[in-house]
Order: structure tokens, then C-alpha cells, then sequence
């Protein structure tokens, strides 16, 4: 026994001096997954995907950081990219481990995102902000195979494996690896999390990695970090640090290694506990879910909606009676209704088609949306299928949508402020559907019946992502459901373009009637005021913007150039030119920037028609034929 010890601990000091002079990228694969979301607009999305990769291998080749991040974020499909490397590989190791990452997460293909994990690398992307998540479910082990002969192994394995998992997170870098009686060991986090979601990331980590024993060597990995232990070097000898310095022993008081090692087993329990929770929980809440993937670090997944039972739902809507219908809206009617638990919710009964893809696309979109958590978006809370009935559950807005407050009765007028809020979150509720979302969702029917108001006067974006319900997609073509005209931007209305600026104008209009007070199309103004475009261009012709700002605010509780600054928004959001439009992350800075916009906004165009329908918020004119009644007009200048 003791000449098998000293044999191998002849052979690691003999792996241990030479390793330094093998270079060693650590390409063994320890998990791989991607997203099941395909990008819309593949070739954007394979430039912005390239264009991160390369960022990562020129920060990575400036050689200062070992954690490295990057970001495509001005387009419809975001890019956000995370390479953290072994500290202890060398520069020319940590290259060679990117480019095997690059190479190994390009089988994701158009997947929106893609994680690879290496012994030497970690790389992932994403289409949202991922850079300061820590654990997330689908951590796991990774174990090797074989049991050592080692006696007092697995003792020093869970000994070495919690001093790093305590010390890492106060090291610079987060990073720290050492060797205590034959146990080689490392963690790390990535430098963009707080000490504190690494410290936590790590415990899992360190619960996680025990599963491998008696195993010879074992990993744990995580979104956020990473944890291995082998009975064989895998790092130079100088790479290691001194954890005693980072554990607050350097003394060796036996007292104060008890109490931290009491401290440890109590957050191990603790941490069991909570896991079995969240065992229990997620299998509580993952019955229902049909199809959502398991997959390593899947938080940015989809997860499939909660399904509802259909004879609550009725029975929480008086058998949708006409007393608790809200509405009638593009997609169907609204009830509200109050579940046996007390909470109020709306529920929209869809008047689609009942074929099997409207069904099929049914349940992905609905998956898609149920996954769209913002706070200027409506939730869907879940749906219902049952036969010919589709139903969307929705978080209940008491004081329903905005137009009630703009164009209804004015019982209760809006102040500048409030309105001004309404502006600024809408504009942040489409910026995330355009960009920060997995998938660029267009609206394609922004207008103020689908703007609802909280309690707080907060507005919520409804009716987002169901345009994919209608058969083939022709929504342009049908205003019944897709774009009531007046809202739509010429070339959608006319030639079906369909692009993230479709929604852009549309915003563009709702801002100028939540200024004026009045509808972008009302006749009782008399022909040369009926348009509200066409009203408002020629008021900033004539430097007379005043004159649009709603008569009902009290004029001194706005400041005149805050409010000229938003219409001049308006006006850069309803331009003619798709190019000239900024995309909503760019309008939400112009709204939030004091300075007044340096551009000047281009002419918008002005729909007009033969008979007589132009700008006309009612729908039922037109049909597939709108691009024969409709023709543009050139607003010309007066
Ligand atoms: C994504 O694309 C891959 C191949 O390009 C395809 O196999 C997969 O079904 C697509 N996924 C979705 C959700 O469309
Ligand atoms: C994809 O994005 C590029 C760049 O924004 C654009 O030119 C192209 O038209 C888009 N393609 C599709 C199919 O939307
Ligand atoms: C991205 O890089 C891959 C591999 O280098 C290449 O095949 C592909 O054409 C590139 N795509 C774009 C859009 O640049
Ligand atoms: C390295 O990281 C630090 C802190 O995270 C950051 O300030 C610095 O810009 C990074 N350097 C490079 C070259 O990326
Ligand atoms: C486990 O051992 C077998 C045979 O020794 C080998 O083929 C296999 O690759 C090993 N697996 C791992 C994960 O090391
Ligand atoms: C560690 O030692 C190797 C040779 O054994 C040397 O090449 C390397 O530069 C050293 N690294 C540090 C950080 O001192």
C-alpha cells in the first residue's frame, strides 16, 4: 500500500513538472447546449454572432483579463457573448480553447443562443444580458470515471473543494487553485458577478462536485462558475495561491477552522434543504409544462405556459357573460373574470381559425409570449385549449386602456407628466419586444386600445406576438386584425413591408394623440384639420406647436420645450423614409435626453385614398383589396 502511494506520488510530481511544458487547451467537452429559438433574420444575426466572436479573441489576444465579454445590441438580433478562461492556461492556451468553443457552439447554427463548456473555456451568447447570472438550474457534475486508491482521497477532495469554493470569491478575479494532499483542485467565477453571486454559484458548485466521489476527478458547472478537482495536476505549480491567506486561518486556530467548518456544513444543509424546495417546486410547476428542455444553464429557455382549466376559466367569467365582457378587440373579445383564488384576470376568447396549424402555431406562439416578462407589457398569465375555443389569460388592468382616457368623455384628464410616462414606457416596452427579447417580436398594431393603464398610470402594451396566429401570415393585407390604417406605416399598409419600424410609426402617431387629446382621424374637424399628421406638419411648418398640445392640461404644470422636444420625436418616428425612423432603443434615449434632437425630421406621407376613406380608423373598408384603393399622396408643402 504505502510503495503504491509513493509510486504515485512519484508519478504526479513527474505529471506535475511536466506539464507545463505540454500545451494544453483543456478541449475536453463537459457540456454543450443550445437554444431551441432560431434567430428571424439569419444573416444579421450570423454577422453580429461573427463579429462578437471576433471581439472575444482580440480581448482575449490583448491579454489582461481572463474573463472577457462582448455585445451586438443595435439591431434586431442582440448578441451578448461571455468567454471566461482558466486563469492558469497560458495566453496561447486560452486562444486555442476559444477557437475550439467557437468551432464546437457554431453547431447551435441559428439558435438565438449557445453554451460550451471546456475543462480550459466557458463561451456563451445569448440574446439578452446574461453577464451577472451565477447559478441556474441545470448546474451540474461532470465526474470521471474509476475510483482512486488514494486512502483519505474523497476526505481531502471535499476538504480542498470548500476552502476554494469560500476563498475564490474574495480573490481579484475570482479565480484560485491550489493542491493539498494530493488533491489538485480550482474554481472560478466570472468577473462580471458579485462577489456574492459567486460566492453562492460556488456552493452549489461544491455541493454538486461531492457527487463525484470516489471518482479520481470531477467537475461542477454552472452558468456563473466553475469547479474541478483530479488527482492529477492540471495547472502549473506556480498558478497556485495560498487559500489559507483568503479563509482567515492563516493563525491555524483549530477553534476558528471548526467554526467554519461548522458555518459550511449549515450552508450545505441549508443548501440541501433549499434545493429539495426547489426540487419539489419546480416538479410541482413543471407537471403542466409540456416541452420545456432541461437543457444546462436554460434559464433563458422558454418555458411553456401555465395551462388553465377550461371549465374555470368559464365559470370565473359567468360563462363569458355579456356583464363581464371588457371588450371586443382585434383577436377576439375580452372578460374579465375572477378565479376561485380571488384574482381578477382578463380572459381573451381568440377568433381564429380551428385548423391543426393554427393550433400548432397556437401553442409555440403562446409559448413564446407567456415567456415576455417586462414591465410595460401586459402578462400573460396562461392559457386554455379546448375544442374550438382558444383562451389567453391575462393580468387584469383595472383601468383599462388609454384611449378611454385621451378620447373618451375626460372625466379624468391626464397631466403632462403622466403622460409623458405613458410615452417613455411604451417606447421601453416595444424596445424590448424589438431587441432584447430572444426573438425580435413586431406588434404591428400599437395604438392607444392597446395601451393599458395600471393603477399607477404605468401603460402596458397589450395584444403583442398574436399577428402569427392568422392563417398565412397576411396581416398587412387584413386591417381587421393587423394595423388599423391611420397607425400603419405606408409601406406596410401598401406593400406589406414588414420591418421593426412599422412600429416605430405607430408610436410615432399614438405620441401626437396623447399630446393633443384628439384622434389621428376625426371628421367633425372639418376637411382641412380631419388628419392629425397633416395638422401637426403644418403647425411645426409654421413654428405653432403650441397650438396641438391638449387645450384640457393645465398649462402650467408643463414646460412648453419638454413637450416640443417629444412632438419633434413624434415627428422623426412617422417619417416617410423606414431608414430615417429610429428603432425604439434609440427613441428611448431621444425621450430621455434633455437636449433637444439634432435631426430634423422628413415630411411624413399622408395615405389618402379614391373614396374617400383615408385615414379612417374603422377597418371594415378594407379588405385584401386595400392596395387598390389605397395610393399615396405626397403631402405637399404649403
Ligand atoms: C432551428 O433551425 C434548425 C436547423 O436550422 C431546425 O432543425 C430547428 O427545427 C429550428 N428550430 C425552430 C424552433 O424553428
Ligand atoms: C436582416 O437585417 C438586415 C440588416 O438590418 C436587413 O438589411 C435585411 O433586410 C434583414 N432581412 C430580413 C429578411 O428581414
Ligand atoms: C460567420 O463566420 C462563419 C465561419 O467563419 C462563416 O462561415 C460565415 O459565412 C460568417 N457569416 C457572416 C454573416 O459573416
Ligand atoms: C479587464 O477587466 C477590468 C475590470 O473588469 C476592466 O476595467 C478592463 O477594461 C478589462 N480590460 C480589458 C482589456 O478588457
Ligand atoms: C471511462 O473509462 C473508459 C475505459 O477506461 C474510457 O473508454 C472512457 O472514455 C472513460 N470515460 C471518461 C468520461 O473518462
Ligand atoms: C510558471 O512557470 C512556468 C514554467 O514552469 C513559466 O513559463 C511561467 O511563466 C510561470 N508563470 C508565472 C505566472 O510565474
Amino acid at each position: 500500500m504505502s510503495r503504491r502511494f509513493v509510486i504515485s506520488t512519484i508519478v504526479l510530481l513527474f505529471l506535475w513538472d511536466h506539464l507545463p511544458a505540454i500545451a494544453d487547451p483543456q478541449t475536453n467537452l463537459l457540456n454543450l447546449g443550445c437554444s431551441t429559438y432560431n434567430a428571424t433574420n439569419k444573416s444579421l444575426f450570423f454577422a453580429n454572432l461573427n463579429s462578437t466572436f471576433s471581439d472575444l479573441h482580440s480581448e482575449i489576444s490583448a491579454g489582461i483579463n481572463s474573463t472577457v465579454t462582448t455585445e451586438e445590441t443595435h439591431s434586431s438580433a442582440p448578441v451578448y457573448a461571455l468567454f471566461s478562461c482558466r486563469t492558469y492556461l497560458s495566453q496561447a492556451d486560452c486562444l486555442g480553447c476559444l477557437a475550439a468553443a467557437v468551432d464546437k457552439v457554431r453547431s447551435c447554427g441559428a439558435g438565438t443562443g449557445g453554451r460550451v463548456i471546456f475543462d480550459g473555456c466557458t463561451l456563451r451568447y445569448e440574446s439578452a444580458p446574461f453577464f451577472d447570472q451565477g447559478t441556474l438550474p441545470g448546474n451540474t457534475a461532470v465526474c470521471g470515471n474509476g475510483t482512486t486508491a488514494l486512502p483519505g482521497f474523497p476526505a481531502a477532495v471535499s476538504s480542498l473543494t470548500g476552502d476554494l469554493s469560500l476563498a475564490a470569491p474574495s480573490i481579484v478575479g475570482y479565480s484560485a487553485a491550489a493542491e493539498e494532499g494530493g488533491v489538485y483542485g480550482a474554481a472560478q467565477c466570472a468577473a462580471t458577478l458579485s462577489k456574492e453571486v459567486c460566492a453562492q454559484c460556488l456552493q452549489v458548485a461544491y455541493t454538486n462536485i461531492q457527487q463525484c466521489l470516489p471518482a479520481g476527478n470531477g467537475r461542477s458547472v454552472d452558468a456563473g462558475c466553475f469547479m474541478r478537482f483530479s488527482n492529477v495536476g492540471f495547472f502549473t505549480a506556480n498558478q497556485t495561491v495560498d487559500l489559507a491567506l483568503y479563509l482567515g486561518r492563516s493563525g491555524g486556530s483549530s477553534k476558528k477552522r471548526g467554526i467554519i467548518i461548522g458555518c459550511v456544513i449549515a450552508a450545505v444543509i441549508g443548501l440541501l434543504i433549499l434545493s429539495f424546495l426547489a426540487f419539489l417546486w419546480t416538479r410541482k410547476s413543471r407537471r403542466r409544462e409540456d416541452g420545456w428542455k432541461g437543457d444546462i444553464l436554460g434559464a433563458t429557455e422558454l418555458r411553456g405556459p401555465v395551462n388553465f382549466r377550461y371549465r374555470d376559466l368559464k365559470s370565473a367569467t359567468k360563462n363569458f357573460s355579456q356583464e363581464n365582457k371588457l371588450g371586443e378587440g382585434g383577436f377576439g373579445d375580452v372578460y374579465k373574470g375572477t378565479l376561485k383564488n380571488k384574482k381578477v384576470v382578463a380572459v381573451k376568447r381568440l377568433a381564429v381559425s380551428q385548423t391543426e396549424s393554427a393550433k400548432a402555431s397556437f401553442q409555440s406562439e403562446v409559448k413564446l409570449i407567456s415567456n415576455v416578462h417586462h414591465r410595460n407589457l401586459v402578462r400573460l398569465l396562461g392559457c386554455c385549449s379546448k375544442s374550438q375555443d382558444l383562451l389567453l389569460v391575462y393580468e387584469y388592468m383595472g383601468r383599462g386602456s388609454l384611449d378611454r382616457f385621451l378620447f373618451g368623455e375626460k372625466k379624468e384628464v391626464l397631466s403632462w407628466k403622466q403622460r409623458f410616462n405613458i410615452i417613455v414606457g411604451m417606447a421601453k416596452g416595444i424596445s424590448y419586444l424589438h431587441h432584447e427579447f430572444h426573438v425580435c417580436i413586431i406588434h404591428r398594431d400599437i395604438k392607444p386600445s392597446n395601451i393599458l393603464l395600471d393603477d399607477n398610470f404605468q401603460p402596458k402594451i397589450a395584444d403583442f406576438g398574436l399577428v402569427k396566429l392568422l392563417p398565412g401570415d397576411q396581416s398587412h393585407v387584413s386591417t381587421k386584425f393587423a394595423g388599423t390604417l391611420g397607425y400603419t406605416a405606408p409601406e406596410y399598409a401598401l406593400h406589406g413591408q414588414l420591418t421593426e419600424k412599422v412600429d416605430t410609426y405607430s408610436f410615432g402617431v399614438v405620441i401626437l394623440e396623447i399630446i393633443s387629446g384628439r384622434r389621428n382621424s376625426d371628421p367633425k374637424l372639418g376637411p382641412s384639420n380631419q388628419y392629425l399628421l397633416e395638422w401637426v406638419w403644418q403647425l411645426y411648418e409654421d413654428g405653432d406647436l403650441v397650438e396641438l398640445i391638449d387645450k384640457s392640461m393645465d398649462p402650467d404644470e408643463y414646460d412648453f420645450e419638454e413637450v416640443k422636444r417629444v412632438i419633434k420625436v413624434a415627428l422623426l418616428c412617422i417619417q416617410s423614409m423606414v431608414s430615417l425612423r429610429p428603432t425604439m432603443s434609440e427613441a428611448v434615449i431621444l425621450l430621455l435626453t434633455q437636449a433637444e434632437p439634432k435631426l430634423d425630421p422628413m415630411r411624413p406621407i399622408f395615405i389618402d385614398s379614391v373614396n374617400g376613406v383615408r385615414g379612417e380608423t374603422s377597418s371594415s373598408a378594407y379588405t385584401s383589396t386595400t392596395q387598390a384603393t389605397v395610393s399615396i399622396t405626397q403631402f405637399s408643402a404649403r
